[in-house]
């Protein structure tokens, strides 16, 4: 296949975007989680002008939707504050739920697919507490609100349980970053065994309420590959670093009736760490997630806000290994990319796709592909510094502004094909162009 053919995917493939409530949702204020209070805790993260994450009123919510709506989208990822439906022990608040309830049925009634996500990170502060996902009651407390959510969301058929446990055993338990900051091995234990068991009894009781949904937990997918493949130790090191960390955990989740992948970014690793090379300018994050031993070396073609290198041809690396380990249906059920300027977003979105295009035609049933994220949001410890949204939010005013690669996304979601030729030249700067059909030469000529 040559890079000027057209690349169609099949008519059932899904595209759409995704939020997490915590991110984009304010209550006014009323919810209580461990996030605010995290935040509370740490006044510099939000600035007091951008007066919080109050922009997903029911009205603006719906607004946002309807623009994903023009551009084509076809399904709409959201998760439920627990903290805003149940703010008290036991205590419900009823309008919360009416809340949701109204944005999911303004979803169906664009004759959209929403995609509930029953915990992303964030936790009622009576939980966070009592210690979380470490706390001893935390299964019967989860199950009861699932119980809940079921009662008034029995028509909605895709639900993600939980997002990143793997991402947020790390930050939250095993290290300081995220809150509760436990960072303590044996809470982590735990904690991932909790995991573990609330995923189980979750999609139990969905199932059985809801016999034809289709459910999985969204899994943080950094893929970091050996930098020379040839080495055999170094090869080893990074399929057993992804098996122990990952994949493990995938396997103890199961039941699930898809792999929910979300694909950033990836590294190469080596094993030089003996002979430490200059500094490699890798963000935080990364370093955090360093695997031991292993240093981090940069592939791809450009950097995001967020220093991430943008490497399309990691995902199909990716997807490629999660099917050929879980023999899943896969949804992509995030990737994206901090880009305030919108300078690489269309270069990503379009080489990404043609990776996921790729993996479709090997055989690998991926089955949805969800665009991190909607509107530009609350980044956790970032803030409002990093803009990942198709819209770009001013979080002062709350003026929004659709992204020029919006429009590159619409016209692929839209007619569920990729016209590379004129897509890249429409939305690709020349360099942009050399540039993105090196790597989509690369995938489709399978690497
Ligand atoms: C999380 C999102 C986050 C995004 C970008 C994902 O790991 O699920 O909540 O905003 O990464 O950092």
């Amino acid at each position: 296949m040559d890079s000027t053919h057209d690349l169609i995917f099949p008519q059932k493939f899904l595209f759409g975007s995704a939020v997490a409530a915590f991110q984009v949702e304010g209550d006014g204020g009323k919810r209580k989680t461990d996030w605010d209070l995290f935040l509370n805790h740490h006044p510099t993260i939000v600035k007091p002008n951008e007066k919080g994450p109050e922009w997903w009123t029911q009205k603006n919510a719906e607004k946002d939707i309807q623009t994903m709506q023009s551009l084509g989208m076809q399904v709409q990822r959201l998760s439920l504050e627990w903290g805003r439906i149940e703010p008290e022990e036991g205590v419900i608040n009823d309008k919360a739920i009416a809340y949701y309830k109204e944005v999911i049925t303004y979803i169906k009634s664009l004759h959209m697919t929403p995609m509930i996500t029953l915990n992303h990170y964030v936790l009622p502060e009576w939980i966070a507490r009592k210690g979380g996902w470490a706390h001893k009651d935390i299964l019967q407390y989860f199950t009861r609100f699932v119980a809940l959510v079921l009662s008034h969301f029995s028509d909605v058929e895709y639900w993600i349980t939980l997002n990143e446990p793997n991402f947020l055993l790390d930050a939250g338990y095993l290290t300081h970053s995220y809150p509760p900051q436990t960072g303590n091995l044996i809470t982590g234990f735990y904690v991932r065994h909790y995991m573990i068991e609330a995923h189980k009894r979750a999609y139990a009781l969905i199932k059985k309420n809801i016999p034809t949904s289709q459910i999985g937990i969204a899994f943080a997918l950094r893929w970091d590959a050996p930098e020379n493949p040839k080495d055999p130790l170094e090869n080893f090191y990074a399929k057993a670093l992804n098996y122990i960390e990952n994949y493990n955990f995938i396997k103890a989740m199961q039941p699930a009736d898809f792999i929910g992948c979300n694909y950033y970014t990836g590294y190469y690793l080596n094993l030089n760490f003996l002979k430490p090379r200059p500094s490699k300018n890798i963000d935080n994050r990364s370093i955090q997630q360093t695997k031991m031993f292993a240093e981090l070396e940069k592939p791809g073609t450009y950097d995001t806000d967020f220093g991430w290198p943008i490497v399309p041809e990691f995902l199909l690396q990716l997807l490629r290994s999660l099917y050929k380990t879980f023999k899943l249906p896969i949804l992509i059920t995030e990737n994206g990319l901090a880009d305030k300027e919108d300078k690489y977003r269309s270069f990503y979105i379009l080489t990404h796709l043609v990776a996921v295009w790729q993996a479709i035609q090997e055989g690998i049933p991926v089955k949805q592909y969800i665009h991190w994220s909607t509107i530009d949001n609350l980044e956790w410890l970032e803030g409002y510094r990093m803009h990942f949204g198709l819209i770009k939010l001013n979080p002062v005013t709350g003026e929004r502004k659709l992204q020029q690669s919006a429009h590159l996304y619409s016209a692929i979601a839209k007619y569920k094909k990729i016209e590379v030729e004129k897509l890249m030249k429409e939305y690709l700067d020349e360099e942009q162009q050399k540039k993105a059909l090196e790597v989509i030469k690369k995938l489709l000529m399978k690497i």
